[in-house]
């Protein structure tokens, strides 16, 4: 949600607008950057995606210290005017910021008469740094920042000096060094681009950064000290033609491979026999397609687990009353490792002494300093908004943090433990084999595109995968969709059955076959066209083959077909699948 950069270096503008095209999967709606000139501060910034930002800033000469933004709207309609970064009055002071200023009408109240040129929270800063400038830029900057409640990443540009300023409070903020610059940034991996130094700022710290140096303080002004560490060296934006959702289908073989690798080389569990002998309860924790992973990965380690595994989504987490003890184990689970719902739920956790695992594709992200112990998934840079090669590899990494756990409780025969470490192994080929047929998929979505609604349905180990093919559909096609155990159906919704709807029947357990036929029976009664995604063929469906797995496994496979579903229904709707509407990469507020 809202990606901000800093630079003290040489061309400025010219690293700003690369870097904001890094960050422009955290919010696409509007851009803007502002240059410090000798004297004065200029600004340029427009509505529209960072190519129009681009454009315009052509016009600009390079500079040494520049901020820049990419938006997501949260307070204020898209367009230009709300656009960051925003100017005191006197024009001193420029800002960026990332987060939610939850006192803003109250700051804004207590300003009276001044006037706003946006209707966003955010422009408030920029009135608050004039009306407290005395002289001294760092003194100011701390008063402001202790005025501020919320979560906020906000980045300072002033006349006064060559200097940049930022306060940071549960919204990301990277600080990082180079040969040749430094740099303030929402995210690590874009950083890295240019940083081999970097730091991860405290909550209710204020940075002041020089060309060289950086200095970290309370809010009393209070020095810190906070650690600098070596990055991952930084992805590029892939390369492509095509669409970037696509590309990273594609490369879910490929990544199967890594996560596994990466599980091991991490260390895997990296608890005792004795604390995992003693663990009362697990939590999996996180949002949407995270989430989904949990779910899918508790509904197979059920059957090997003998403690209560519950997935919880993180959001809700925070403000429920799940019980958390020394013998609790949670697992949050997150492709950026920024989401704000979850990371509040590792606090939550970590202060109420449970022991916490990050399950997460971004080393150094925040996830992975709110939790003691991190297992990355190793499916690379993930930049299309719609998350689909980091679901198929948290899978493998959590099976894999299961079936470990399992083995140290007693509950996994080694036999069953290393059969189905083996097994992993079919994973990257069982992908390709349906990513060479995706044709099938692509044929069958021209039929899909058309319906009112479509809904998912599986039974046990099915139903996340059905939750996880609805959640694709829906936020790149706008179709409405919804995802239900398939007995449930008849409960209340087979009302909305038709002849205009679609169902997915998903099933990979021979053993409920049965089961599942009775189910479409149900909806094909009732008009509805069903496509069966399944390794055998069900009667009165358009089949999507799955390949033969292990049942344990099967869910890391069935979601590809409806990743690929999802993309091309979206496609033939001409949507802009890499950037759907609303949503935005890394969901860094509450
Ligand atoms: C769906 C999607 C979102 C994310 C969710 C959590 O395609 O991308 O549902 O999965 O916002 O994000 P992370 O995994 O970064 O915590």
């Amino acid at each position: 949600m809202c990606g901000i950069f800093g630079v003290i270096g040489q061309n400025a503008v010219s690293s700003t607008l690369r870097a904001l095209k890094l960050l422009e999967y955290r919010g696409y709606d509007s851009a803007g950057i502002a240059v410090k000139r000798e004297g004065f501060l200029e600004i340029c910034k427009t509505e529209g995606r960072i190519a129009k930002l681009q454009q315009l800033a052509q016009a600009l000469s390079e500079g040494r210290t520049a901020i820049g933004h990419t938006r997501w709207a949260t307070h204020g309609e898209v367009s230009t005017a709300n656009a960051h970064p925003f100017l005191s009055p006197n024009g001193k002071f420029a800002i960026v910021h990332n987060g939610i200023l939850e006192n803003y009408a109250e700051l804004k109240a207590q300003l009276g008469k001044e006037k706003f040129t946006s209707q966003t929270d955010s422009e408030v800063v920029a009135h608050l740094l004039e009306r407290e400038h005395r002289g001294n830029v760092l003194e100011t900057v701390l008063t402001v920042s202790r005025m501020l409640k919320g979560s906020f990443a906000i980045v300072v540009l002033s006349t006064e000096d060559n200097k940049l300023f930022a306060i940071k409070n549960k919204s990301p903020l990277v600080v990082g060094f180079s040969q040749t610059g430094s740099y303030l940034c929402s995210d690590i991996r874009c950083v890295a681009h240019w940083a081999n130094s970097v730091a991860v700022t405290p909550d209710n710290t204020v940075v002041e950064l020089s060309d060289s140096s950086a200095r970290f303080f309370t809010l009393d002004g209070a020095p810190l000290k906070v650690d600098f560490f070596v990055p991952e060296a930084g992805e590029s934006l892939p390369q492509t033609d095509g669409d970037l959702m696509l590309k990273e289908i594609t490369e879910i073989p490929d990544k199967l491979r890594r996560a596994k690798q990466a599980y091991f080389d991490g260390g895997g569990l990296q608890l005792t026999v004795e604390q995992a002998r003693k663990i009362r309860r697990i939590y999996l924790v996180g949002c949407g397609t995270a989430y989904n992973s949990g779910m899918q990965a508790i509904s197979v380690a059920r059957q090997w687990l003998d403690v209560d595994a519950i997935p919880v989504i993180a959001g809700e987490f925070i403000y429920d009353n799940y019980p958390v003890d020394g013998d609790t184990l949670s697992i949050f689970i997150s492709q950026s490792g920024e989401t704000a719902d979850t990371l509040r739920a590792a606090e939550r956790v970590r202060e109420m002494g449970g022991i916490t695992y990050a399950v997460t594709n971004t080393a150094g992200s925040s996830l992975t300093f709110a939790c003691r112990h991190t297992i990355n998934i190793g499916a690379g840079g993930e930049f299309a908004v719609a998350s689909t090669k980091a679901y198929n590899c948290q899978l493998v990494s959590l099976t894999l943090l299961l079936l470990d756990l399992g083995r140290m409780r007693g509950t996994v025969p080694f036999s069953f433990y290393s059969k189905l470490v083996e097994e992993m192994d079919a994973l990257p080929d069982a992908v390709s084999q349906i990513l060479e047929e995706s044709y099938l998929v692509a044929r069958l979505a021209e039929r899909v595109k058309d319906c009112s609604a479509v809904f998912y349905i599986g039974r046990t180990t099915d139903y996340p995968t059905a939750c996880e093919g609805s959640l694709k559909l829906k936020e790149i096609s706008y179709i409405h969709s919804e995802a239900y155990p398939a007995g449930e159906l008849k409960h209340g919704t087979l009302a909305l059955i038709d002849d205009s709807v679609c169902v997915v029947a998903i099933s990979t357990d021979k053993a409920l076959k049965d089961k599942m036929v009775s189910s479409v029976k149900e909806v094909t009664s009732r008009g509805a066209k069903v496509v069966s995604v399944a390794p055998y063929e069900l009667p009165d469906c358009e089949p999507l083959l799955l390949p033969a797995l292990h049942p344990a496994l099967a869910g890391i496979v069935a979601a590809v077909p409806l990743q690929l579903l999802a993309y091309y229904v979206a496609k033939r709707l001409g949507r802009d699948v890499d950037k759907p509407r609303n949503l935005a990469k890394s969901v860094t507020v509450e």
